[in-house]
Formats: C-alpha cells, sequence, structure tokens
C-alpha cells in the first residue's frame, strides 16, 4: 500500500508512521511527504529519513484553483492507494476529494463531530469536556467531516493546558493513526 502524507507543521504523527514502517510493524510504503508552505519539520524529517518530498506552497498561488490544481498533480504522480493528512491545516477542493474518493484519511484531536476545525484541543478544553480524544476518518470536503474509521477517547486532566492535553491526544492518535494503516493495508 502506497501513502502520500500531507503536513503543515512538525510532523509528529508521521514520525511514528515513519518509525513504524523502519521497524517493520507497519507494512505501507510511503511514497512522499508533501506540505503547503515552506519549512516545516515535517518536511524536515522527511527528508532527514530519505523520503521524497514536495512543497505546494500556498503563498506563491494567488488564485486558489491553481493550489487546488497543483495540490492535487503533486499527489497524484505518485499514485498513491491513500493520501493522509497529518496536521495537514488546509480543506482541499472537491476535485481533490473525487481523485482520492475513499482514499483520503485524515486525523483529528478530538472526538468528532465535536470540536472539528483548526484548534479541536483548544475548543474541547474551552467547553469543560470531560473527556476528548482523537478521531481517523475519511475526509470529504467539509472542515474534518467524512465517515468515521476509529477513534480513541482521552480523559480531560484537572490543570490541563491546551499543550498538556494535546501532548497525550497525540500519544493516542499516533497509536491509532498506525493502526488504521495497518488496517487499510490488510483490507
Ligand atoms: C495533530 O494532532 C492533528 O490531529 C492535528 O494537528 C496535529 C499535528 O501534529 N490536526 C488538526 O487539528 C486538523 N484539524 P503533528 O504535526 O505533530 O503530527
Amino acid at each position: 500500500m502506497r501513502i502520500v502524507v500531507l503536513v503543515s507543521g512538525t510532523g509528529s504523527n508521521l514520525q511514528a508512521v515513519i518509525d513504524a514502517v523502519a521497524s517493520g510493524s507497519l507494512d505501507v510504503e510511503i511514497a512522499a511527504v508533501g506540505a503547503d508552505r515552506q519549512g516545516t519539520y515535517g518536511i524536515e524529517r522527511s527528508a532527514a529519513a530519505g523520503l521524497e518530498t514536495f512543497v505546494v506552497n500556498f503563498k506563491d498561488y494567488p488564485v486558489r484553483a491553481d493550489w487546488d490544481a497543483a495540490l492535487l498533480d503533486a499527489v497524484a504522480v505518485h499514485q498513491p492507494d491513500y493520501v493522509i493528512s497529518s496536521g495537514f491545516m488546509r480543506i482541499v477542493a472537491p476535485s481533490f476529494i473525487d481523485a482520492f474518493a475513499g482514499r483520503y484519511v485524515n486525523t483529528h484531536p478530538a472526538l468528532l463531530p465535536a470540536f472539528p476545525g483548526a484548534h479541536g484541543v483548544r475548543d474541547a478544553l474551552a467547553y469543560g469536556v470531560k473527556v476528548t480524544g482523537c478521531t481517523v476518518h475519511f475526509a470529504d470536503a467539509g472542515v474534518d467531516t467524512g465517515p468515521i474509521i476509529a477513534q480513541t477517547p482521552v480523559a480531560v486532566l484537572d490543570g490541563d493546558t491546551e499543550e498538556t492535553l494535546h501532548e497525550r491526544i497525540k500519544v493516542a492518535e499516533r497509536e491509532l493513526l498506525i493502526q488504521v494503516l495497518g488496517e487499510l493495508s490488510r483490507a
């Protein structure tokens, strides 16, 4: 199973996938890692791991549709079975969803459909929930919407900050993402 992973930030969840592949516990080929901006640690760590990387820099495309087309081309050239949005903070175009229908997988640090968006951890904390978690789902053209594949609950502890809670969620998220990728690779 070939995957392309899309990142916008540090790529710590991606690193867990890289490690699982390297250790032989996950039978997946990471065909490439792409980002929507320059200078992400996610791309840096991928290059360090010897992976192919690409950047389709959102700021270089004054016309949004041109970025959409460039992203689609940059991903499609690798002929992935699945595209994984792992901290990729852009909503992709309907044309992208069509091209990878049922094959575009997103991870989110909340129990969807609760707390979608860029601040899922902060919003859950602000609401005062006692349990939040992470979700891996097939993404559609909405913001963190689409059929849920798997979820893991994570308790909110007294004194949690956005950072401490997000770190605990990410521990669960990495495990869940690797579990889901394993299941998809065996399907
Ligand atoms: C992850 O927690 C991921 O679920 C979240 O960004 C983090 C990326 O961390 N994505 C979203 O919030 C999407 N709505 P990482 O770059 O260290 O893997």
